[in-house]
């Protein structure tokens, strides 16, 4: 095993010689997964290992890529738990149970409650496909059209108890065109999504990133 990150209560560092054993939380496709998968495989990301994922759909997709590559998947049913608490504390049991040093949202459509949080602070890592803070929440592609930005783009950022919150690590942008749907804009931002998250990641994992607040320094 690994404990490669010592949290302290502002500061996240990694030591780049270990492995540092990352779990994924999803709920769908897994795009993020797979490409999480893919730059571990082709080495841009080094001395991690993607443990576990973990998947409250059945049919998520994302347990099938996860399986094609050796690496376990298990479905949590929350509705098998009395209540929100007693899901996460199982989730908690098994992220435990695979000595997880960093969690990745990558898709999970839930919002993590306080047992992950406090058992995994400042080492759970979301993606949300717009610039933060603007449409936090469901239907983010839609609220974006709606509102008429010319802007938009994805956020990487560190989770905490609030929706789409935490303290932001890295964005990137795209043009929001005049003719774009739903599907297109998510295609555009989907593409810079796949190459910053991995980023973050290579980031956290190298010790590069310190939480001061709100602020994420990252260091070359
Ligand atoms: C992505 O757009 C991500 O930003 C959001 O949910 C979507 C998940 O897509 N949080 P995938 O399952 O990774 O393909």
């Amino acid at each position: 095993m690994s404990n490669t990150n010592t949290s302290t209560t502002n500061t996240t560092v990694a030591n780049s010689s270990i492995v540092t054993n990352i779990a994924v939380l999803v709920s769908g496709r897994g795009s993020n997964l797979q490409a999480m998968i893919d730059n571990i495989e082709n080495g841009n990301i080094k001395n991690a290992n993607i443990s576990v994922v973990i998947s409250d759909v059945a049919d998520a997709y994302a347990l099938e890529r996860a399986k094609k590559h050796g690496i376990d998947a298990i479905f949590i049913d929350p509705k098998s738990f009395a209540n929100k608490t007693e899901y996460e504390q199982e989730l908690v049991k098994i992220l435990n149970s695979y000595d997880t040093d960093l969690v990745i949202l990558a898709g999970y459509m839930r919002i993590v409650g306080k047992e992950v949080i406090s058992a995994y602070k400042n080492r759970i890592l979301n993606i949300h496909p717009t610039l933060l803070p603007s449409f936090t929440g469901l239907h983010s592609h839609r609220q974006t059209l709606d509102y008429g930005v010319k802007v938009s783009g994805c956020t990487v950022h560190f989770v905490d108890e609030g929706m789409d919150t935490g303290p932001i690590i890295l964005q990137s942008c795209v043009p929001v065109l005049e003719n774009d749907t739903e599907d297109t804009l998510s295609e555009r931002i989907l593409e810079q999504e796949h190459k910053i998250y991995p980023q973050a990641v290579k980031l956290f994992i190298e010790g590069k990133l310190k939480v001061e607040g709100r602020i994420v320094r990252v260091s070359k």
